[in-house]
């Protein structure tokens, strides 16, 4: 029997953001995981380097979190999301906030990073509305922006992939900054580029073509991490930060991958000096355990709402989900956040940002190999694409680390890393090594599909 054979469910999963054909051939399950690494169905440990997706920095099987969530089912482990609460949310919203950058304070949750980004616009358009400029109907994203897939996130992303299908769908009224990265004065960059600086001009060229009156806000990432981790050019955001606030426009940043010490620190804005007017997270802040987003906001835009002369007893803001806020979510984002906290993980993740900078950077001058890129403890490799067949050489690298025995993100050609926290120094080093083997592999076999 082959191992599709052996397989259940093969004919009736349809799996997300995969090449459902492909995966039919070649069919990857996880069994278990415990720490950095995950074993497959038939035996195999792969490290997981690329913390779940994004997700997962503490690893996996944390007792504290597994208590936890024990412990919340045991005790209360639904309550309803509207008109009432519980002491594990209000106090999880107490923690977030106090990790926030300074004047960010008020938090609402979501249960995925798409909904973070739907309900980040909302607000965003409602406060411009509630101040009196509800012309601002025009959201600004950029290339090669990921935001999830709702209908906001999907329309101010800027992967292509993502959107040519639903083109004639997409909501109106949305404009995409030039995405940063350029080979020609960047590549084989060590963290931020120093060049690119000025790309943020180009939003004062779409404030003079659309005028500020017709602009809600700005969506960016701090460091783009679905398109294969563009880290911003020095200075680069500080300029989107002055012209938004020059011409009243909110600047979000979309930390759902940055958030929660991968850029070693709490949060992005704070790692590059920043501070937005709204922060969307998701993923690190229950380790990835448990679904839960969410966004903070700055304590005007929340007076705003409360202060739009409606009657105590009407609704604020007409948003918001059954799970919003879950209390089994809650719980875990409090064990995750103490582990962070107490095993001082985000110091780790910065003390191992050179570590992992050196293990990619010492892939130069493999053949195939035309740009690396890192900042914070991710990174990514850019290859060479088998002529007329985009991808192709991307999966394939992706396959052969897994016979290598890691777990990385293929993103066309481009082969992403993004470490847990708990990494060792040697697991990077070797995921270097493998990722070299993988590539050297994969060359030898020159273009043959
Ligand atoms: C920056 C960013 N925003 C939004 C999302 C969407 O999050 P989710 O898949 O939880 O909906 C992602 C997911 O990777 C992301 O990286």
């Amino acid at each position: 029997m082959n191992a599709r054979q052996q397989l259940t469910g093969l004919d009736h999963y349809w799996l997300p953001f995969t090449p459902n054909r492909w995966f039919q051939d070649h069919p990857k399950i996880l069994a278990s995981a415990k720490g950095a690494y995950y074993t497959t169905n038939d035996g195999r440990r792969l490290f997981d380097g690329l913390s779940g997706l994004w997700c997962c920095p503490l690893g996996h099987g944390h007792p504290r979190i597994v208590e936890a969530l024990t412990r919340q089912a045991q005790t209360l482990d639904y309550s309803p999301a509207f008109q009432f609460c519980n002491p594990e949310t209000l106090r999880l919203a107490d923690r977030v906030a106090a990790m926030a950058p300074e004047g960010m304070t008020r938090v609402f949750f979501t249960n995925s990073g798409s909904e973070a980004v739907d309900t980040a616009l909302k607000v965003a358009y409602g406060y411009q509305r509630l101040r009196g400029e509800g012309s601002r109907t025009r959201f600004i994203g950029r290339e090669r922006g990921y935001h999830g897939v709702g209908f906001g996130g999907m329309a101010v992303g800027g992967m292509v992939a993502n959107r040519k299908m639903f083109g004639p769908i997409m909501l109106p009224g949305v404009d995409h900054l030039p995405h940063t990265w350029n080979p020609a004065h960047m590549a084989f960059s060590r963290g931020q580029p120093a060049w690119g600086a000025h790309l943020a001009d180009e939003l004062e060229r779409l404030v003079a073509l659309h005028d500020a009156s017709t602009i809600a806000a700005v969506i960016v990432e701090p460091m783009q991490g679905s398109s294969a981790v563009v880290v911003p050019p020095i200075g680069y955001l500080q300029k989107l930060r002055e012209i938004c606030t020059k011409h009243g426009i909110l600047l979000v940043f979309d930390e759902v991958i940055t958030g929660f010490g991968r850029l070693g620190e709490n949060f992005g804005a704070q790692r590059l000096g920043v501070t937005p007017d709204i922060i969307t997270f998701a993923k690190g802040v229950t380790n990835g355990i448990i679904p839960m987003g969410g966004i903070i906001v700055r304590e005007e835009i929340f007076q705003a709402f409360m202060g739009a002369g409606a009657p105590a007893h009407a609704i604020e803001l007409f948003h918001g989900y059954t799970y919003s806020g879950h209390p089994m979510a809650a719980a875990c984002g409090h064990a995750a956040l103490d582990v962070l906290a107490e095993e001082g993980l985000i110091k780790r993740a910065r003390a191992l940002e050179p570590v992992l900078e050196n293990a990619m950077h010492a892939l130069k001058g493999e053949s195939g190999v035309t740009d690396i890129r890192n900042f914070g403890l991710a990174a990514a490799v850019d290859l060479e694409p088998i002529p007329g067949k985009p991808g192709l050489r991307g999966m394939k690298v992706f396959e052969r680390a897994i016979e290598e025995g890691f777990m990385l993100r293929v993103a066309g050609d481009a082969i992403a890393v993004g470490p847990p926290f708990i990494s060792t120094e040697d697991e990077i080093a070797r995921m270097g090594e493998g990722l070299r083997r993988a590539i050297r592999h994969v060359f030898q076999q020159g273009n043959a599909a």
